[in-house]
């Protein structure tokens, strides 16, 4: 079995609404270990040994959060300044994290009409979120695409919201105990397009 540390970042968690359905969804999982960043860090001080040791630990990481301004909320920036050290997450002798699969799990207030190349956009979120694939890489991570949510701003209707958080949970169990195509998963446009067909044997 995998271990699996989701780092999340909502600065306005009391109002959420979607990533609070996916948290539910997964928070209490076997192997995985939830890690809310405002919480533990209302000061923006991180514990950078601390955090480290965590990505030891664990097998897979996840960044839940909000897509803000086209990113992460602040927290996960400042994270990734902080905690990804020369001489640890990379460096010529350096790869603490190598070979962890890592991806980010994040909604959006924009429709896939506005995430193409002719919507208001401009870019799909797979393009817009190539920062952090490029992160990884250098890192020698194993990243997959986006587990996206899209289209907060039309209003989810709760069944939606309810299949998205389910969707989420299927994810993380099948990642967990290796049941996952990672190769087909890498191909994908978003991680969670056509999630049947990447998921092996599920009960
Ligand atoms: C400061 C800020 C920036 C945002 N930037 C974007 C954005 O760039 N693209 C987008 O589609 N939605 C954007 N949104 C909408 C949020 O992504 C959306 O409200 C959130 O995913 C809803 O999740 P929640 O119900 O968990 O709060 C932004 C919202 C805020 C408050």
């Amino acid at each position: 079995m995998k271990k699996i540390l989701i780092l999340f970042g909502h600065p306005a968690f009391k109002r959420s609404a979607i990533n609070a359905a996916l948290r539910e969804a997964v928070e209490t999982l076997e192997g995985i270990t939830f890690h809310d960043l405002y919480a533990g860090y209302p000061d923006f001080l991180i514990d950078v040994s601390h955090e480290q040791q965590l990505c030891q630990s664990h097998d897979i990481i996840i960044f839940q959060h909000p897509f803000y301004w086209y990113s992460t909320p602040a927290i996960i920036k400042e994270w990734l300044d902080l905690v990804l050290e020369y001489g640890w997450a990379y460096g010529p002798t350096s790869h603490a994290l190598a070979g962890k699969i890592t991806f980010q799990a994040l909604t959006a207030g924009g429709d896939f009409v506005n995430y193409r190349a002719n919507g208001s956009n401009l870019f799909t979120i797979r393009e817009l979120t190539t920062p952090y694939r490029a992160t990884a890489n250098l890192c020698g991570m194993d990243w997959l695409p986006p587990f996206a949510v899209l289209g907060i701003y039309r209003g989810i209707p709760k069944t939606e919201r309810v299949r998205h958080a389910e969707d989420y949970r299927r994810t993380l169990i099948a990642l967990r105990d290796n049941r996952l195509d990672l190769i087909q998963a890498r191909s994908r446009e978003l991680l969670n397009q056509s999630l049947d067909a990447i998921i092996i044997n599920e009960a």
